[in-house]
């Protein structure tokens, strides 16, 4: 192996940097030569990429984004094209070859979340060596215990509940919170959990309107006259007024203005009487400066990530387990998407401390 690609696909999250770092600097100590390719696979098929020195991945490690740029919609495979004013999928994976082929590369190190690891099976299938390494914030891949981003993203919804209690006490309001996580509850319950939520509504665990509004009002019956109440930009009521799907929200009900938080604060304020707000955090849980957790597994699978390389184990895809990184097959890694489970310790956790999950009972 003497020349090595490595690119980020999909969302931005903490701690991509210091893969890239985590993969370069052991790579050119072994004298590889690795080369950056811009944007995802956009440049693999568009034939863009720039070799990287050391200078290039010193000083990132606390950098949050990717030197690299990222992007998720260059799928080589369902390439959006304008053609006379329509845009038409068209499958640009033979180009993507072409520029493997054409920089000589022995090698792709592709760090992303679902759809690189998909992607990256299907140019393995095509004859390009490929190793993945998982990343999402939202920390629903089945094939690893973690992926890097998570740590940092339930970092910053704990901290956000931190400054949220204030107002929430002072007022004595009902402060509703929407968090990332598409159709997992992981970022929920497990910045939730840090933060002290009231209520955490996740979307594996639909829930009952009554059952959050009881809670609210039980908590101000006794005394508490404010509460937190931690939302998964998933989570969806039982009676089916709202289909959620991640980011997708099909509205049933006239009262939903905006995405669920908005909605979820609307309508406790409606049925408690309890003055409430909402905030909905977005993209600041992607951004910044990973935690030094994160810092730690990202640089751990940027040098296992290498390491298979040089050991020509192809079509792997780094994970965590327990405490050790191993890996798994790619095939393996996406066939499962991994979702709380009503029995998590933490959601028991949770419980125990008092936490309502929209439900009287499960
Ligand atoms: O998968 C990461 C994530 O941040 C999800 O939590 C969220 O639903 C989605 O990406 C947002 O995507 P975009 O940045 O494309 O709006």
């Amino acid at each position: 192996v003497k020349r090595i690609g490595i690119l980020t696909g999909g969302g931005d999250c903490p701690g991509l940097n210091a893969v890239i770092r985590g993969v370069t600097k052991p790579a050119l100590d072994h004298g590889l030569k690795v080369f950056g390719i811009l944007d995802g696979f956009e440049g693999l098929v568009e034939g863009r990429a720039q070799e990287l020195y050391n200078r290039d991945v010193s000083g990132i490690l606390s950098k949050g984004g990717t030197i690299l740029g990222s992007s998720n919609k260059g799928d080589p495979f369902h390439w959006p094209e304008e053609v006379e004013g329509k845009i038409k999928i068209v499958d640009r994976s033979k180009e993507a070859l072409k520029n493997y082929e054409a920089w000589n590369l022995d090698a792709i190190i592709a760090i992303g979340g679902d759809g690189t690891m998909h992607i990256s099976k299907k140019l393995s299938d095509m004859g390009m060596n490929i190793v993945g390494v998982p990343k999402t914030i939202d920390n629903d891949l089945e094939a690893t215990d973690l992926t890097f981003g998570h740590d940092s993203a339930v970092f910053v919804v704990s901290e956000a509940l931190d400054r949220l209690h204030t107002t929430a006490s002072s007022h004595h309001r009902v402060m509703v919170i929407e968090v990332m996580g598409r159709y997992a509850g992981w970022i929920a319950l497990n910045g939730g959990l840090a933060g002290g939520a009231d209520v955490i509504l996740i979307p594996e665990i639909p829930f009952e309107w009554k059952a959050v509004y009881d809670h609210v009002l039980m908590r101000n019956m006794m005394g508490k006259r404010f509460s937190i109440v931690c939302v998964a930009e998933g989570a969806k009521p039982k009676d089916g007024t709202l289909i959620t799907k991640g980011k997708d929200i099909k509205r049933t009900d006239p009262l939903q203005l905006g995405g669920i938080g908005e909605y979820v604060a609307k309508k406790i304020a409606e049925n408690t009487g309890l003055e409430t707000r909402y905030t909905v955090l977005g993209h600041l849980q992607r951004g910044g400066s990973p935690t030094p957790f994160d810092r730690i597994l990202s640089t751990k699978f940027g040098v296992s990530a290498i390491n298979l390389v040089i050991k020509k184990q192809f079509c792997k895809m780094v994970a965590l387990k327990g405490n050790e990184i191993k890996s798994v097959r790619i095939q393996d890694a996406i066939s499962h998407q991994k979702l709380v489970k009503p029995n998590d310790q933490a959601v028991l956790a949770a419980m125990a401390v008092g936490v309502n999950f929209g439900v009287e009972k499960f």
